[in-house]
């Protein structure tokens, strides 16, 4: 991650350096337009609908989790028996016998491959193992990767040992957002900063890409946005999404934090 503003490995970044004034009028810009398009959501679509969102988010998610289960795993374990089974075939043939087996390695490893990423997209076990701003730097290098967008990372927080469940909801705003900015933003740059003050975990996703009007979306569409702010909720936070066409879109989560460390006293 690369920038002026790239933070990475300095984890204590100044704190006033969040109080200026952004750089240029534009970004001020699109902040003014206040629009909660979740809430814009809620009022049209109304409750029972919203309240269903997470649910068919997260059947969504299933539904593409077992279509990989079926596709990639079924598909390279029915290839796999099938050389197997020419094994027996082959006889006393040396070379035939390599080169299946030389094939049937190669398939076990692309099968070890889909199962290590299915099962991280289902929970990634780094959020466990090392922790969640380990698990959010990885996951950004890997997004910035992938999307060739570039990420701006600030990170200030004094205690990192967060419950399970903010480490969850932190982790799963910040793929959905980033996810939209790719799908919907059409830019070049992103900026992710997450901070911790007065018992609060906040989480900002800014871009400066196209934006949107939250009023003229469709409400029985927006399964992201709503999903996002459920599950916020659902952790005793709460999510605003600012944003404005033409003027770049900003997602923030506020969370109640408890740390480990205040648990286990
Ligand atoms: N970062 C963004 N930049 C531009 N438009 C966005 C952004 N995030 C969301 N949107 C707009 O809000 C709509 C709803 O988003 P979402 O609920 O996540 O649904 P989906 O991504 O499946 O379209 C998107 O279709 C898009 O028009
Ligand atoms: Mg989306």
């Amino acid at each position: 991650m690369k920038g002026p503003n790239t933070h990475w490995g300095n984890r204590a970044m100044k704190r006033e350096s969040r109080k200026k004034p952004r750089d240029g009028k534009v970004i001020s810009k699109a902040v003014e337009p206040v629009h909660d398009p979740a809430r814009a959501v809620r009022l049209k679509a109304g409750d029972e609908k919203i309240s269903r969102s997470l649910i068919e988010v997260m059947e969504e998610e299933r539904r593409r989790i077992s279509r990989d289960i079926h596709d990639e795993l079924g598909q390279l374990a029915t290839s796999i028996k099938m050389e197997v089974e020419l094994l027996s075939d082959l006889g006393h043939d040396k070379a035939g016998l390599q080169t299946v087996c030389d094939s049937i390695r190669k398939k076990l490893d692309e099968l070890l491959d889909s199962v290590s990423r299915i099962s991280f997209a289902l929970r990634p076990s780094i959020l466990d193992d090392l922790g969640l701003i380990p698990a959010v730097e990885s996951f950004l290098e890997k997004f910035q990767k992938a999307s060739g967008i570039q990420c701006e990372w600030e990170c200030d927080v004094r205690n990192s040992e967060y419950l399970p469940e903010v480490r969850i909801t932190i982790y799963r705003i910040l793929q959905e957002a980033l996810t939209n900015v790719t799908r919907h933003a059409q830019t070049s740059t992103v900026k992710v900063g997450l901070y911790d003050e007065d018992g609060k975990l906040t989480l900002v996703i800014e871009d400066r890409g196209r934006g949107f009007d939250p009023f003229t979306i469709d409400a029985g569409r927006c399964l992201g946005l709503a999903g996002m702010r459920e599950r916020a909720e659902l952790a005793g936070g709460k999510l605003t999404v600012l944003s404005g066409r033409g003027f770049g879109t900003k997602v923030r989560m506020e969370l109640p934090i408890e740390t480990q460390r205040e648990v286990i006293r």
